[in-house]
C-alpha cells in the first residue's frame, strides 16, 4: 500500500476488500441458531423416506417381502428395484462412467447398500418398518482386497461380467475395472535400472472417510398443479444434480429447481449422487407430497462415499549425491462395489500424476489399476478430491525412504531436487504445468523457523538417551513440502458428465450502491459470503459489507459447477473479479459522462473514478450507481449489472511446507505432537484469518487420518467402523496448537493471482504427521508402516523393532 495516499488507505480500509481479515458474515447466524440445513425443511404433508440396508457385504437378494412393513401405521410406501425399473431408476449413472444400483436389483455388493425405500408419514414410522421388511439374502463369497479380487473366480459385477472394455478403456479381468497411465515407461525403467541407487517401497493410504458434521440428506417436493420439482439437498453440485435429475427423469430442466441450503461441511461426501436422492424424488412423485430422507451417522460412514483406499507401490531413483533421475508408480486403486469415482470424466485416476510432487524428476510414470471389491462405492472424497492426497503422500513417503537409503539428511533431499524458481512455468514429466512457486525461498523460511538444525541435535540426544536407558520416549520431525493443483477445469480438458468446468458469477449493483452477487458454487463452510464480496469489495469500490453473496438456488445463481477440490477460489473467484471489472468498465463511462470528460480522462481511485490530474473532481461509486438508473446516458442501457462465466486457462497450483515435530512413547504408542508448523503459498491472499481457518481444519482432518481414523472391513465386509465410537473424529483434547505462515507467489494466470487453499492442509498435513512418525523411528530401522498410526500400531511398530526387550 506504499503507493498509496492517506485518504486512499482510509477509503481502502472501509472496502474490508482484499488481504483484510474481514470477519465471516456467516456466522451471525451459524452461531445464533439461525442456520438452515437440509433438516431445517419442514414442508406441509411431508413424509419420511428410510432405507433397508444389506447387513451382508455380498448376496443374492432372492425375495424382498413388504408386507408386515405396510402393516404399519403410517407407513406409505415400500419401493424395491421392481418399482423403480419401470421408470429405468433401479440403477444409475456413476460419476465415472460405470452404473450403480439405486435399489438392490438380484444382489448386494456391499455392507449397507440400499435395498428397499420405506416412505411413512413420519420418520419413526419409517423407522420401523424398515425393521419389517423381510429380504431373503444367500450369503456370496467376500472379496474385501483388491489383490485377491484380481485373481478370483468370484465375479462381483455379474452386470458386466461379460464386457471386455468399460468406460476407461480394456478390463483385464471380471473385477478389473480399468487401467491408466501416464508418462514414459520406458524412459523411466531406463532411468531406474541405470542408477546408482534405487529405493522401492509400498506405499498404503488406507480407506477414511470425511465424516462431514451434517450427514447427508435431500428434500424432493413434486408440486403436480405447477409440474415444477423442486429438491433441497446437501448438495456440492447443485446445477449438475439438477442436469442430471432432468436427464433421468425426463422432467424439463427448467420445471426442476435444485436448492443446496446451508451444508455443515461437504470434503467431497456431498458431491456424488446417492440412491437416497433418486429415491425420494421418485417417492414424492408417485405420493405428490414432499419427501425427505436424512442419513444418520452409520448409513453416512458406511454407504457414502469413502477417501483413498490406494495401493501404491514406488520406485524411485538417484545419484549418489541425491539427485532424483527417476519416479515409477503403480496403484492397485480399491474402487469398492462400483465406480463412482468423482473424477473429472478423463482422468480415471484424478491428478494422481501431480504425484512427482515438488521435485524436478526428469523421468516419470505411473500406472493405475481400478480395482472392485466388496466395500462402498465412492472414492475421491475429503478435502481433496482428485487423489492429490494419495499423490503427495506417496511422493512425500517415497522421498523418506530414498534419504533413508542415500543415508542422507531428508531437508537436504528435498532442496537439492525442488523444482527452482526460474523453472516456473515448469512441465512435469507427467504432463501438467505448473504455474508459479518459489519452493526454496519456502523451504528456507519453514526450517528457520522451527530451528530444525537445533531439533536435529535434540533428536540426536534423544536417541543417546534412549539407548543409554534414561527415557522411553523418541523424537520424530515429520517435513513435508508439497504441491497442490486445485481449479478444474479447464473445459478443454475437464468435464463432469459431458458439463465443462467453468464457473460463474453475475453481479446486479442496486441504485444506492449496494449489490448482490450470485455464484455457481456453494460454500460448505468455507465463508463464500465473507470472501467473494472482499473480492468484489476491490474490484467495484462497493464495501463488502453492502454486498450480499449468494449460492445453491438453481433458479437464481448462473450455471456453475459447484465447489468441491478448491476449485471455488480459482474459477468462481477469477469469474468474480472479471464481473467486478465488467461492471467497473462500465461504471467509468458513467464516471465521465457525469464529469463531462472522456472516458479515457479517468481513472479508477480506490472507490471512486476521479479525473486525471484533478483528484478532487471524481464520482463515487454510489453515485455511479445512482446514475445508472436514474439518468438516460447516451449510448449506455439503463442498470448496472455483470456476469461472467470463467473457464481457467490452467489449474492453480499452491504449495507448502509443513513441519510436525511429534514425541513419541515407545511403551504405550501414545503420541504427543509438541509443534506442527504450516506455512502456504496459495498466491494473493483474499482473507488471511479465513485462511487459517482452512488450514486449522484441513490439518485436524490430516491428524485424524494419519493418527487414528479409518473404514476397516473384516473378512467378511463387516464395516468395524461405522460409528463414532470406533472412527476417530478428533476433539480440542487431540488437536495441537498450529503454527501458520505463509509466503506469496501469485498465479500468472489468475485475474487476481489467487491459488485455492482449501485441500492444501489435508494435503500436506497427513504426510507430515505420518513422517513425524517414521522419522522418530528412523534410527532405529523403520522404513515403511502402514497408517492409521494409532496407539496399537506405534507400539507394534517398536515392538516388532525390538524396542521392547
Ligand atoms: O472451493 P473451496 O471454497 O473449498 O476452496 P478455496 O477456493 O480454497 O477457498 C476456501 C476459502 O478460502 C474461501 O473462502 C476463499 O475465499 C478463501 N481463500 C482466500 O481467502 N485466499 C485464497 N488465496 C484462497 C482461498
Amino acid at each position: 500500500m506504499k503507493d498509496l495516499t492517506e485518504d486512499q488507505i482510509e477509503r481502502a480500509a472501509k472496502l474490508k476488500g482484499m488481504g483484510t481479515s474481514r470477519k465471516r458474515v456467516e456466522d451471525v447466524r451459524f452461531t445464533q441458531g439461525k442456520g438452515n440445513y437440509v433438516d431445517d425443511i419442514k414442508l406441509d404433508g411431508m413424509l419420511f423416506g428410510d432405507f433397508v440396508r444389506s447387513p451382508y457385504a455380498h448376496a443374492r437378494v432372492k425375495s424382498i417381502n413388504i408386507e408386515e412393513a405396510m402393516k404399519v401405521p403410517g407407513v406409505v410406501a415400500v419401493l424395491t428395484a421392481k418399482d423403480l425399473e419401470p421408470l429405468s431408476l433401479h440403477w444409475m449413472p456413476t460419476l465415472a462412467g460405470d452404473k450403480q444400483m439405486v435399489l438392490a436389483d438380484g444382489k448386494v455388493l456391499f455392507q449397507g447398500q440400499e435395498v428397499a425405500f420405506v416412505v411413512a408419514s413420519d420418520r419413526y414410522a419409517a423407522a420401523d418398518a424398515v425393521e419389517l421388511v423381510e429380504v431373503d439374502y444367500e450369503e456370496l463369497p467376500v472379496i474385501v482386497n483388491p489383490f485377491e479380487a484380481l485373481k478370483s473366480d468370484v465375479v462381483l459385477r455379474e452386470d458386466i461380467k461379460d464386457e471386455t472394455s468399460g468406460a476407461h478403456g480394456p478390463r483385464n479381468h471380471h473385477n478389473h475395472i480399468f487401467t491408466w497411465t501416464e508418462g514414459n515407461e520406458a524412459a523411466t525403467e531406463q532411468a531406474i535400472d541405470s542408477a546408482e541407487v534405487v529405493a522401492e517401497e509400498m506405499v498404503y493410504y488406507h480407506r477414511t472417510h470425511p465424516c462431514p458434521l451434517e450427514t447427508c440428506g435431500t428434500v424432493a417436493s413434486m408440486d403436480k398443479v405447477t409440474g415444477k420439482l423442486t429438491v433441497w439437498g446437501t448438495f456440492q453440485a447443485p446445477h449438475v444434480v439438477r442436469t442430471v435429475a432432468s436427464l433421468l427423469s425426463g422432467i424439463e430442466e427448467h420445471n426442476i429447481r435444485v436448492i443446496s441450503p446451508d451444508i455443515g461441511g461437504g470434503f467431497g461426501n456431498k458431491v456424488g449422487v446417492y440412491p437416497g436422492y433418486i429415491c425420494a424424488i421418485v417417492a414424492s412423485i408417485v405420493t405428490g407430497k414432499p419427501v425427505k430422507w436424512i442419513e444418520d451417522r452409520m448409513d453416512n460412514l458406511m454407504a457414502t462415499a469413502f477417501a483413498r483406499d490406494y495401493w501404491m507401490k514406488g520406485r524411485i531413483s538417484a545419484t549418489k549425491d541425491g539427485k532424483i533421475t527417476g519416479l515409477h508408480c503403480h496403484v492397485t486403486a480399491d474402487h469398492g462395489a462400483f465406480d463412482a469415482c468423482a473424477d473429472p470424466t478423463k482422468f480415471p485416476a484424478g491428478f494422481f500424476h501431480i504425484c512427482t510432487g515438488s521435485y524436478d524428476i526428469p523421468a516419470a510414470f505411473v500406472k493405475v489399476d481400478g480395482v472392485y471389491t466388496n466395500k462402498a462405492p465412492g472414492g475421491v472424497a475429503y478435502r481433496c478430491s482428485f487423489r492429490v492426497t494419495e499423490a503427495a503422500y506417496f511422493i512425500e513417503r517415497m522421498i523418506e525412504v530414498l534419504a533413508i537409503e542415500l543415508n542422507m539428511d531428508a531437508a537436504e533431499l528435498r532442496r537439492i531436487n525442488f523444482i527452482r524458481a526460474d523453472q516456473f512455468p515448469y512441465q512435469s514429466a507427467l504432463g501438467w504445468e505448473y504455474d508459479s512457486g518459489d519452493y526454496h525461498t519456502a523451504w528456507d523460511k519453514a526450517l528457520k523457523a522451527v530451528d530444525y538444525e537445533g531439533l536435529r541435535k535434540e533428536q540426536a540426544q534423544r536417541i543417546e538417551d534412549f539407548k543409554a536407558g534414561k527415557t522411553r520416549k523418541l523424537l520424530g520431525i515429520g517435513l513435508t513440502h508439497f504441491t497442490e493443483i486445485v481449479g478444474a477445469g479447464p473445459v478443454k480438458n475437464c468435464d463432469i458428465l459431458g458439463m465443462g468446468m467453468f464457473d460463474s458469477c453475475e453481479i446486479r449493483i442496486h441504485p444506492t450502491g449496494s449489490a448482490i452477487a450470485r455464484l455457481g458454487t456453494i460454500s460448505q463452510g468455507q465463508a463464500h459470503a465473507t470472501t467473494f464480496a472482499q473480492i468484489l469489495a476491490t474490484e467495484t469500490g462497493i464495501p463488502a459489507d453492502s454486498i450480499t453473496i449468494e449460492e445453491g438456488d438453481t433458479d437464481t445463481a448462473p450455471y456453475g459447477l459447484g465447489t468441491y477440490g478448491s476449485r471455488s477460489t480459482p474459477v468462481a473467484g477469477a469469474a468474480t473479479a472479471l464481473a467486478g471489472r465488467k461492471i467497473r468498465a462500465k461504471a467509468q463511462m458513467i464516471a465521465a459522462y457525469l464529469l463531462e470528460v472522456h472516458d479515457d480522462d479517468v481513472e479508477w481511485d480506490v472507490d471512486r473514478f476521479s479525473v486525471k490530474g484533478a483528484p478532487e473532481r471524481f464520482k463515487t461509486m454510489k453515485e455511479i450507481a445512482y446514475a445508472a438508473y436514474n439518468q438516460a446516458i447516451p449510448g449506455l442501457e439503463p442498470g448496472l449489472e455483470a456476469v461472467s462465466y470463467y473457464d481457467p486457462p490452467n489449474m492453480t497450483y499452491p504449495f507448502g511446507a509443513y513441519i510436525c515435530v511429534m514425541e513419541v512413547d515407545v511403551d504405550t504408542g501414545q503420541w504427543d505432537i509438541r509443534q506442527f508448523y504450516a506455512l502456504d503459498d496459495c498466491g494473493t491472499r483474499i482473507n488471511p484469518m479465513v485462511i487459517d481457518g482452512q488450514v486449522h481444519g484441513g490439518v485436524t482432518e490430516a491428524l485424524a487420518i494419519a493418527m487414528g481414523q479409518e473404514i476397516a472391513y473384516d473378512d467378511m465386509g463387516n464395516v468395524k467402523t461405522g460409528t463414532l465410537m470406533d472412527f476417530f473424529l478428533p476433539t480440542a483434547w487431540e488437536v495441537p496448537n498450529y503454527t501458520t505462515d505463509h509466503t506469496v507467489t501469485p498465479s500468472p494466470h489468475h485475474p487476481i493471482g489467487a491459488k485455492g487453499v482449501g485441500e492444501s492442509p489435508n494435503v500436506g498435513g497427513v504426510p507430515a504427521f505420518s513422517n513425524a512418525v517414521h522419522d522418530a523411528f528412523r534410527a532405529f530401522g523403520l522404513r515403511q508402516s502402514h497408517m492409521p498410526h494409532d496407539h496399537w500400531r506405534i507400539w507394534k511398530i517398536a515392538s516388532d523393532l525390538g524396542l521392547h526387550a
